[in-house]
């Protein structure tokens, strides 16, 4: 009996062990911009920590020259697979072809990267358009087709700005009531999204009050939410807020009636993107160039819920 418990036990050691501890992963992170992006960078880490891969984690501080070098280093070290986050979609194809080359197969993770798709394996990345028809169908729903809005938008060129946008447009380009009347970056950090909202608000007239702030992420929002409160105004009534992600701080301001609606956006890529790399780097290379995640909107009411199993995670 205790012979028969042995045996499987070796053998399932034997087939998960394509990603053991002589497995090294180089991941190129966009930065730690958001609450979002930290929780996303500490779910990789945790995941390659429990399958014992030898992780090399390189935050690019939100620039794509980072990226290419820490790329580049990685090829050098030789690593076995490569995980990309990149801040932007373009300028990617000569430092994809040198990891092909060396024969390091890509994984590309969250925003998208324009190349030929043979440069890598796949992506693994939520549709953010339809992150932004979502959250604009709440909004119109809420305001009957009737809104001023102020957008901040996220980092320019980058596929979660790019397309959010084009989603959120789509929709309210049916109502002929709603309307972005102002549009900004705010690089998807708190600070920014601040400092934008101020702009917006010094600069807005006293009878054409925004009815809604759209903000590409929840770190923004949460900044133009502080911006709003020292204005006088009152967030999630006076003003709409609406984002995207779902992180812990933005469930609590919802909570307490300061912010109305997000999408959620799973940080939890790390799984699925070292699922890849085993499957990959164990010969099978019948992989979808594709692997889709997708969030639910959430609202004031759920949100003292969520925000408790959020935060206790
Ligand atoms: O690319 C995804 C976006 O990047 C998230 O919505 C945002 O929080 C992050 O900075």
């Amino acid at each position: 009996m205790k012979i028969k418990k042995f045996i499987p036990a070796i053998a399932l050691w034997a087939m998960g062990s394509s990603l053991a501890c002589a497995t090294t992963v180089g991941f190129s992170q966009v930065g730690s911009e958001s609450g979002w992006r930290t929780s996303f960078s500490e779910a990789v880490k945790d995941e390659a920590k429990a399958r014992n891969i030898d992780l090399k984690f390189s935050d690019a501080q939100q620039k794509q020259e980072n990226q290419i070098k820490a790329v580049r280093s990685f090829i050098a070290q030789g690593v076995d697979a490569i995980i990309i986050a990149p801040v932007v979609e373009t300028g990617w194809a000569p430092v994809l072809r040198e990891a092909k080359r060396a024969r390091i197969p890509v994984v590309i993770v969250d925003r998208n990267v324009k190349v030929n798709d043979d440069l890598y394996v796949t992506r693994i990345a939520s549709d953010f358009k339809e992150e932004g028809v979502k959250i604009a169908n709440w909004l119109m729903n809420e305001t009957q087709g009737n809104c001023r809005i102020a957008e901040i938008q996220g980092t320019v060129g980058a596929t979660a700005s790019i397309d959010r946008a084009a989603g959120f447009n789509e929709v309210i380009a049916k109502y002929p009531n709603a309307k972005i009347v102002r549009s900004q970056t705010g690089e998807f950090t708190r600070a920014k999204g601040k400092e934008v909202m101020e702009s917006f608000l010094k600069a807005q007239s006293a009878n054409e009050p925004f009815c809604a702030i759209w903000a590409h992420n929840d770190e923004m929002a949460l900044g133009a939410i502080q911006a709003v409160k020292e204005a006088g105004i009152k967030p999630g009534k006076d003003i709409l807020i609406v984002s995207v992600d779902g992180v812990p701080d933005y469930f609590k301001a919802m909570a307490e009636g300061d912010a109305n609606a997000t999408v959620e956006l799973s940080p939890y890529l790390g799984a699925p993107a070292f699922d890849v790399i085993d499957k990959y780097l164990g010969g099978d290379k019948n992989i979808p160039k594709l692997i889709s995640t997708t969030g639910d909107v959430y609202t004031q009411e759920t949100a003292a819920d969520e925000y408790q199993k959020r935060s206790s995670k």
